[in-house]
Parts: structure tokens; C-alpha cells; sequence
């Protein structure tokens, strides 16, 4: 016999309650937080899809490891441990523990940046693009024309445009320290990159000699995705795949938040023992010493073990096609979203969904608004608000204006997901009442997470 239900392949040994509120008090709650679900208390959320980051639910092995966690100073048996996972998954020669992938980031391009200097990607997430411009460098998205356009389906719409990478080394190549991608595509709806394109990447940094690097964070579910879909790829663990990945980088920033299947961590890795060193000597300036890196002893025990759990099959098989449910559910009652669905999260097109709410009036935070005021569900707005303002203070629309329901890491139930889909489902059926937003203040840099906004008449 035969079965197909996939189910959780775990059981739940500690529970934790949900808050529910009513109606008029998510209005409330709402309007005392501008109009933002960042400044939200969690505790006025009933589901939270704000992120899959640091928002999974650890195993009882990771738990146990923290007990036996050391927390020396330098050289402790936790760093040890971290490190050889590192490198076994990895290979890469230098492992720089941090507290977050952002850390990795802002040591890496302090590093290595100078200002006017250009480092492509296929969509570089929101603190990734930040903290190149904070550089005066120049953050470019070169994700292929499919990446774009949320209801083409192709199996790996988080692939780089090869051939724009390589227009880019030929005229500009002088100004471009290093070459980024990113697994899964975060800000092209968690879509995965397959090994083929990652080894065009590679020949192309072997012509031009240039390094590169993968932004790690969600490695093991593009693994999976290439196990799912690329020829040739279905007899491979998720593991080896996903070292064939890192074998073909020379370094990775990472947050552990997510494929770390932490609460918080992070890496920056690589094998140049010279930006090795410069980055080691900065993290001991602001992160702490290079055998914990901002990180209690304790942190370093659950992402080693996490980094092994987040490759078992079970837990991928269960964790793909927990989001790909959602996903079918919401395509069967005709709500737009990025197609097919992504790994970590589903992104509805609040563009295609809205067409009366222009993108400067925001449709993403308008629909993740009434998301949150229908039925408790808190998403994040990725589009215009994140990404629509230049570093010379100009506004423009951003590529695509979604809304991100990211589905924490073992930590919601089926029947969570279906009361997701059905609220999903009925706010998009009373789509033709949403009003835009205005913004009525916002700091220069990663705008989104501390804006005021009010809605328009
Ligand atoms: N790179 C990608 C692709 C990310 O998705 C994130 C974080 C980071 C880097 C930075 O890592 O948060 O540990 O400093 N993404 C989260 C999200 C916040 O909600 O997608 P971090």
C-alpha cells in the first residue's frame, strides 16, 4: 500500500497559546501602530507570517545540545562543533561565527567595498541592498526576465541572467569586487536557483577572476527544490546537493534564522585566508571574538544541529509541500501569487490583486493591513515600501508589490494553513473596498520596518 498524505514528521512535545482578539481591537491595534504590522505587538497576532526568520520552533536534540553548551570566552567546545558542521557542509576554510546573516553581510561588503563599486545578484534581500548602499556601492538586481513576473511559471525563477552578468564583467567588470546569488530568491518569492546556473556563475567569476558568493540563508530547501526539479538531480541527498552548491562558491554570508533552524545566529564563510583575516579583526571590533562572534555558546550548539536537521528528507519533504499547499489552495480560488509557490513563504500579487490601488499608494501594505484587521493574519508588504526608494531620496515604484505570508519552520499545524487559505481567500474576494495609504513618516534607509502610514479617503 500506498499513502500521500505527507505529514509532519515530528511530534509536538511543548505547545505555546495563541492570543484571539476581535475585529475592533485589530482595528485599534492597527491604527496605534501607524498603520504598520511591524510595530504590531506579536501578542495582538494570531498567526504570524511576518518572517521564517528566527521564528521556527527548535527540536528537543537542539534543546538537549544547549545544556551541554560551553560558554568560554575563546575556544569553546560549542565553536568547535559549529565550526567542523560549517565546514563539513560547506568546505569552506574560514568560518566566522555572527549574531545574524546581516552581520555577515556588513563585515563582508565593510570589508571588501569601496564606494562606486557594483555587486550584482539576483535580488538582493532588503539588509543585503542596504548594506551595500551604506557603502556608496551600487546593489544590482540581475534576476532572469522570468524572475519578474509573478505568474510565469519556470522551474527556477531565482536564476541569474547569465548573460547580463556577463555584459556587466565585460563593460564594468573593473568596479565589481564579487558576485552574489541568493538561495532561495527571497525577494523574487523564495524561488530556487538550479546547479546549472550556479556553474555558469562560477565560469563566468573563474573568466573574470572574480570571487563569489552565496547568500545562504534557505540552502537546504533550494537544495530540495533541485533534487525536486533539475534532470539528474532526483537520486542526490538534499546534503549533497547542497554541497555541490557551496563547492561552487568561494565564501557565503548566512543567517541561521532560517535554514540554521535557529532563533538566532548566523556565518559569514570563505576560503581567502587575506579578507579572512580583515573580517575577523572587524567582527572583533563590533560581533566579539572570532570563536563566538556575538553568539552565547548556546546559540552555536542549535545551529549546529540545526544545519544537520534542516537536510533530512522528511523534514524537507513536509516543509516544501507544506508551503506548496497553501499555495494550491489560494491558485484553486484564483488569488494571484508568485507562481509556482516559493519555499519558505507564498507572496500574493497585491498588484494584480489591486489594480485601483496604484503602486505609491502601496497595495501591498494595504492588503496586508486587511489581512491583519479580518482575521488576525500579519504578512509583510514586499514592494514598493521596501524597496521603491533610490539612495538619491527618489521614490519609484518597486519590481513587483506583494504581500509575504512566510510560514515559520514547524511551527504551524494544517489546520492553521487552512484557516490562512480561507481568510486569504475571502479578503481577496472583497478586494474592490481596499484603499491605498499614504506615508506619513519614515527614516532614509530600510524604510519599511518603521514608517507611519494613513489610509486615503
Ligand atoms: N539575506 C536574505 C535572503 C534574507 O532573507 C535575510 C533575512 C537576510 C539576508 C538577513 O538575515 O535577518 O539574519 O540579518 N530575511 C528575513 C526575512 C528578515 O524576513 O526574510 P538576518
Amino acid at each position: 500500500m500506498e499513502f500521500h498524505t505527507i505529514i509532519e514528521p515530528f511530534r509536538i512535545k511543548s505547545v505555546e497559546s495563541v492570543k484571539f482578539t476581535r475585529r475592533e481591537d485589530r482595528v485599534t491595534a492597527l491604527r496605534a501602530a501607524g498603520y504598520n504590522v511591524f510595530r504590531l505587538h506579536a501578542e495582538d497576532v494570531l498567526i504570524d507570517l511576518l518572517t521564517d526568520s528566527g521564528t521556527g520552533a527548535m527540536s528537543a536534540a537542539q534543546w538537549s545540545a544547549i545544556m551541554q553548551a560551553d560558554e568560554s570566552y575563546a575556544g569553546s567546545r560549542s565553536f568547535y562543533r559549529f565550526e567542523s558542521v560549517v565546514k563539513d557542509l560547506t568546505g569552506f576554510a574560514h568560518v566566522i561565527p555572527t549574531h545574524q546573516g546581516r552581520a555577515a553581510e556588513r563585515i563582508l561588503f565593510h570589508t571588501v567595498l569601496k564606494p562606486g563599486q557594483v555587486v550584482p545578484n539576483n535580488n538582493h534581500f532588503d539588509t543585503t541592498r542596504a548594506n551595500i548602499e551604506v557603502e556608496a556601492a551600487e546593489a544590482l538586481d540581475l534576476v532572469i526576465h522570468q524572475g519578474t513576473v509573478p505568474h510565469v511559471i519556470h522551474p527556477f525563477k531565482g536564476d541569474i541572467d547569465l548573460a547580463a552578468l556577463e555584459r556587466l564583467l565585460d563593460d564594468r567588470g573593473d568596479l565589481v569586487p564579487l558576485v552574489m546569488v541568493t538561495v532561495t530568491n527571497n525577494s523574487g518569492g523564495g524561488q530556487p536557483v538550479s546547479l546549472e546556473n550556479l556553474r555558469g556563475v562560477r565560469r563566468l567569476c573563474d573568466r573574470h577572476r572574480k570571487p563569489f558568493f552565496l547568500d545562504a540563508c534557505r540552502f537546504a530547501e533550494n537544495a530540495w527544490f533541485i533534487k525536486l526539479r533539475e534532470p539528474g538531480q532526483a537520486g542526490r541527498t538534499p546534503k549533497a546537493i547542497a554541497q555541490e552548491m557551496f563547492s561552487l562558491a568561494d565564501g557565503c554570508t548566512m543567517s541561521a534564522k532560517k535554514d540554521g533552524l535557529a532563533n538566532i545566529g548566523g556565518f559569514l564563510a570563505m576560503n581567502d585566508p587575506a579578507w579572512a583575516e580583515a573580517a575577523r579583526n572587524l567582527l572583533i571590533l563590533t560581533e566579539g571574538f572570532p570563536t563566538y562572534g556575538g553568539l552565547a555558546g548556546y546559540d552555536l550548539e542549535a545551529v549546529a544541529r540545526g544545519l544537520e536537521e534542516v537536510v533530512e528528507e522528511d523534514y524537507l519533504r513536509y516543509r516544501i509541500r507544506s508551503t506548496e499547499y497553501l499555495g494550491e489552495k489560494l491558485i484553486a480560488a484564483d488569488v494571484p501569487i508568485i507562481r509556482p509557490p516559493g519555499g519558505h513563504a507564498i507572496y500574493l500579487d497585491a498588484r494584480a490583486l489591486l489594480p485601483h490601488v496604484p503602486p505609491l499608494a502601496y497595495p501591498g501594505i494595504a492588503l496586508a493591513n486587511q489581512l491583519y484587521v479580518e482575521a488576525g493574519i500579519r504578512g509583510v508588504e514586499i514592494g514598493t515600501v521596501m524597496f521603491g526608494m533610490r539612495p538619491d531620496g527618489t521614490e519609484r515604484p518597486g519590481p513587483m508589490d506583494l504581500v509575504r505570508l512566510a510560514i515559520p519552520r514547524r511551527v504551524y499545524t494544517q489546520s492553521h494553513i487552512d484557516y490562512v487559505a480561507e481568510a486569504v481567500i475571502a479578503v481577496a474576494s472583497a478586494r474592490a473596498g481596499l484603499r491605498g495609504y499614504r506615508i506619513v513618516s519614515a527614516p532614509k534607509t530600510l524604510r519599511h520596518f518603521t514608517a507611519m502610514f494613513e489610509p486615503m479617503a
